[in-house]
């Protein structure tokens, strides 16, 4: 399975969107862009489509959540727009996985990857056990959620770059680990908690990095996109 650099496109409009996407015409591969929701409900799906017919690879980032069938029916929409990654919540239950799952299957067999959010790296342990009454270890719950959407049939877990090594050796290797909260060596942390460099991301296992703002907010976006990927695919 390759490797590679998903840029957050975290914008709220489409105009915004292909402004900047403008300034990777010229390169030889068209980015992995991530589609969250802030875009996708300000435009709807033809931002989806819009994307795609420039020939990116697109990670529709709407984490689902809600019963089986719903869900079921939602990724028979999400697959038809031919996103290539797609995401939902682990806590949905492998029921709702596997729902998912069926849902995003074509006709022909073919699917986009399917991944489950595991908990948000904005919820931490006095959290989770405040408000959800889970009192085991985050490192224990997210690997239990990992472990359940392996099983469910998933192809991988969104999670820290921190924990990719674990989630690996747990879930196996041909298991992906898509890892946001990546910073370049001496850069702009932002509200992340907690970040590593492209190079440390790759050693520890990471399948694909998501990169938001060092590469949307950089000066030269093509130039930081260009650091990224020599430093994490090389
Ligand atoms: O700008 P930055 O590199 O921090 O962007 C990271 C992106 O990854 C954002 O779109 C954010 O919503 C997303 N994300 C995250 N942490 C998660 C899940 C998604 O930062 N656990």
């Amino acid at each position: 399975m390759g490797k590679d650099v998903i840029i957050a496109c975290d914008f709220d409009s489409a105009a915004q969107t292909l402004r900047f996407l403008e300034r990777f015409s010229a390169a030889p591969r068209r980015p992995y862009v991530k589609i969250g929701m802030e875009l996708y409900y300000a435009e709807g799906p033809q931002i989806v489509r819009q994307i795609k017919e420039l020939g990116h690879p697109v990670f529709l980032d709407l984490k689902l959540h809600d019963i089986p069938t719903t869900v079921k029916k939602a990724m028979r929409v999400l697959s038809a727009l031919e996103v290539d990654m797609c995401n939902l919540h682990a806590a949905g239950t492998g029921a709702m996985m596997e729902a998912a799952l069926e849902g995003l299957t074509r006709p022909d067999g073919s699917r986009p990857l399917l991944l489950a959010v595991t908990q948000l790296t904005s919820t931490d342990q006095t959290a989770m056990e405040r408000d959800l009454l889970i009192h085991e270890p985050m490192e224990s719950v997210i690997l239990h959620y990992a472990e359940t959407a392996r099983r469910a049939g998933l192809d991988g877990v969104v999670c820290s770059p921190l924990e990719a090594e674990t989630v690996h050796a747990r879930c196996g290797e041909e298991f992906l680990t898509v890892t946001p909260g990546v910073r370049f060596a001496g850069g702009d942390v932002g509200d992340q908690k907690r970040v590593t460099t492209p190079e440390r991301a790759k050693a520890l296992g990471s399948d694909y990095i998501v990169v938001g703002r060092p590469i949307t907010q950089a000066p030269d976006p093509a130039a930081a996109y260009a650091r990224c990927l020599s430093e994490f695919l090389s």
